[in-house]
């Protein structure tokens, strides 16, 4: 039976009330957590998102009715109690306080109930850091976001997205929205195509991000523009993807690279200050994308530990072992880490890193221990002289105790290996403080990447972006070469933003099409629009998009970027609560002129 609200009128919230409350009537709502009934008292916990409550009900305060409606309590039951805040156990008895709950000084001695809701008993427990199964928690969402935890974050991913406003709006950023239903532009990840019933045969596309339209926006003037903005891509999902996510995404007039990340960093700080009062050191320290992938292999390194990768290319170039040789001479490189302290790891377990490399496409990785006594053990000492070896281990600044690991393969693939070795073997070797937060500026990104499936260069930022002034006329010759004005926010390994200077002239625009493969009228076709728009006088502009759901995830220290997201889809793509996606009926297909092959 479910009892209105009529003439009840919640004062607090649970968790907002304290000692300061003594002595008040109050009137609180919300979920039963637990009901304990020790005969003449029953204790109930009382749960909204601020917090737990403790409700006593005893028949000579509440009445005989309310006191029977009490018994029948039961978890996730909904209630409205008014009733006078008392310090827990009257004004003697400290013992009853309850250190773990932030209402731990007081309860709420209750003269009325209202059950407004009655529940059936959930499928797992409503409490922090629950042990259910993810699938059945993402079933069942919103039990889920009832739990502490999930409401921790989405009220903080709240308040990041107020500070993100409040800052942006101080200094001068207007915000716009952007079409979601756009025209597929494929440069980049696959689109979401939406079909058109009014236009047999059409498709609008979601945005990837809104980089077009805010571009354009700088064009008709509004100078500094942001959204907080949802983006579609359909890519595989990993820990930190998901197929609809939202950016902070920025565009400025009249600036280059420094600019835009002065007004990020300050942003991010201010953020990070008022979201979890963190502070952030200014300037945030910056690295050039060479630098970045030489000492890290990685674009997006994670500065909080050591490891870094050396280059043994000039020291192993003329020794006996062909695996190292046979790279070089196919023009590869020989590179290695070193992993202090770690020579007597158990055979299995550098076995077990092999097989992690490969997973990078190393064909092999090859390992030095220095055993304690100066001693090798090795997969490749037999194929060395004592000498090239003492070199080897020298370059690598080994010890006794410390084990060597090397990749010799194309210089991508060995980057990719021991990038991301130096960061699996941080995680097992728990050399990483969790309490570091670690931000860095990757910059002067290559502006190309050579794809082997597509068999042409692509955009490694996209089009639109700026190559840095001094590459410009390697943009024919040797487009490899080309540096990009582009650069990237990282923060603890992960890539938290990025942006770039743009394109504003059209003949530059239009040589970036070229060198992309797009003849003059796929360009024009693709981005016909833009192009136009740079004929009737543009500002030069740069911008960045911050991934907000990352932001999130890292300021709270989530596993997983469904932890910050209130209804998130699975690796599939669907989402286990609504089964998105579903088969429509016939008719909508035909009104949309769809047929479904096999
Ligand atoms: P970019 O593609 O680098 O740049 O995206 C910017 C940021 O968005 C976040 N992000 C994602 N987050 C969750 N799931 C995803 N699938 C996902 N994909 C991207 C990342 C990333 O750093 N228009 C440009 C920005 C610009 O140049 O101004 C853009 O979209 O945190
Ligand atoms: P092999 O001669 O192929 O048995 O390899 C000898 C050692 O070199 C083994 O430990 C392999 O794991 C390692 N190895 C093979 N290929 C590579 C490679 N491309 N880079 C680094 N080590 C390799």
């Amino acid at each position: 039976m479910a009892e209105s609200m009529k003439g009840l009128k919640r004062t607090h919230r649970c968790g907002e009330l304290s000692a300061a409350n003594v002595g008040q009537t109050v009137t609180v709502m919300g979920w039963v957590q637990k009901q304990r009934n020790k005969g003449g008292l029953i204790f109930v916990d009382l749960r909204d998102r601020t917090g737990i409550l403790q409700v006593i009900f005893e028949e000579k305060d509440c009445g005989e009715e309310n006191f029977t409606k009490a018994e029948k309590l039961r978890s996730e039951f909904v209630a409205a109690v008014v009733g006078r805040v008392e310090r827990r156990g009257g004004a003697e008895n400290k013992n009853v306080v309850n250190e773990n709950l932030a209402t731990g000084e007081i309860e709420v001695r209750a003269v009325q109930l209202r059950v407004l809701s009655e529940a059936e008993t959930p499928p797992f427990p409503i409490e922090a850091g629950s042990k259910t199964k993810e699938e059945l928690r993402l079933k069942y969402r919103y039990l889920d976001l009832r739990r502490p935890d999930l409401q921790r974050n989405l009220m903080l991913r709240s308040k990041i997205a107020a500070a993100i406003r409040t800052f942006l709006t101080g200094e001068g950023f207007l915000e716009i929205e952007t079409p979601i239903l756009n025209k597929s532009t494929p440069e980049g990840a696959r689109d979401y195509l939406v079909p058109s019933r009014v236009h047999p045969g059409t498709f609008y596309a979601l945005p990837q991000s809104p980089q077009i339209f805010k571009q354009l926006l700088m064009c008709s003037g509004y100078d500094r523009y942001f959204q907080i903005a949802k983006c579609f891509r359909d890519e595989d999902l990993r820990a930190d993807r998901q197929p609809e996510f939202t950016q902070v995404d920025l565009e400025m007039s009249f600036v280059d690279v420094d600019d835009v990340i002065d007004a990020t960093e300050r942003m991010v700080a201010d953020v990070c200050k008022e979201a979890i009062g963190l502070e952030v050191a200014l300037p945030i320290a910056r690295m050039t994308w060479d630098e970045a992938m030489n000492r890290f292999g990685s674009d997006k390194p994670d500065t909080r530990f050591g490891m870094e990768l050396t280059d043994v290319s000039e020291v192993v170039k003329k020794c006996g072992f062909g695996v190292f040789t046979g790279a070089l001479e196919a023009g590869g490189s020989v590179r290695g880490i070193n992993v202090k302290g770690q020579a007597e790891m158990p055979r299995k377990k550098i076995d077990a890193l092999v097989e992690f490399a490969k997973g990078y496409g190393a064909k092999g990785l090859a390992y030095l221990c220095i055993l304690p006594d100066g001693s090798y053990k090795s997969s490749f000492t037999k194929f060395m002289t004592e000498e090239e070896l003492k070199v080897l281990v020298e370059t690598m600044g080994g010890a006794p105790g410390d084990l060597l690991l090397f990749a010799a393969d194309r210089l991508k693939i060995v980057w990719a290996v021991l990038g991301a070795l130096r960061v699996e073997l941080a995680k097992q070797l728990e050399l990483i403080d969790n309490n570091q937060f670690n931000f860095l500026w990757v910059t002067e990104f290559p502006q190309f990447e050579w794809s082997d499936e597509e068999e042409r260069y692509m955009a490694m930022h996209h089009p639109f972006t700026m190559p840095m002034e001094e590459d410009l006329e390697l943009l024919e010759t040797a487009p490899g070469k080309v540096r990009a004005k582009a650069y990237d926010i990282v923060l603890n390994g992960v890539e938290l933003g990025g942006g770039s200077v743009r394109i504003f002239q059209s003949d530059v625009q239009e040589r970036m099409f070229e060198a992309l493969g797009f003849t003059k009228e796929g360009a024009y076709e693709q981005f016909g629009f833009l192009l136009d728009a740079f004929k009737y006088g543009v500002p030069p502009h740069a911008g960045l998009a911050i991934g907000l759901d990352r932001f999130v995830m890292l300021l709270v220290k989530a596993e997983n970027i469904r932890e910050v997201i209130a209804f998130p889809k699975v690796k599939d793509a669907s989402c286990l609560m609504s089964e998105a996606p579903n088969v429509v009926d016939e008719k909508q297909l035909e009104e949309l002129h769809l047929r479904i092959t096999e």
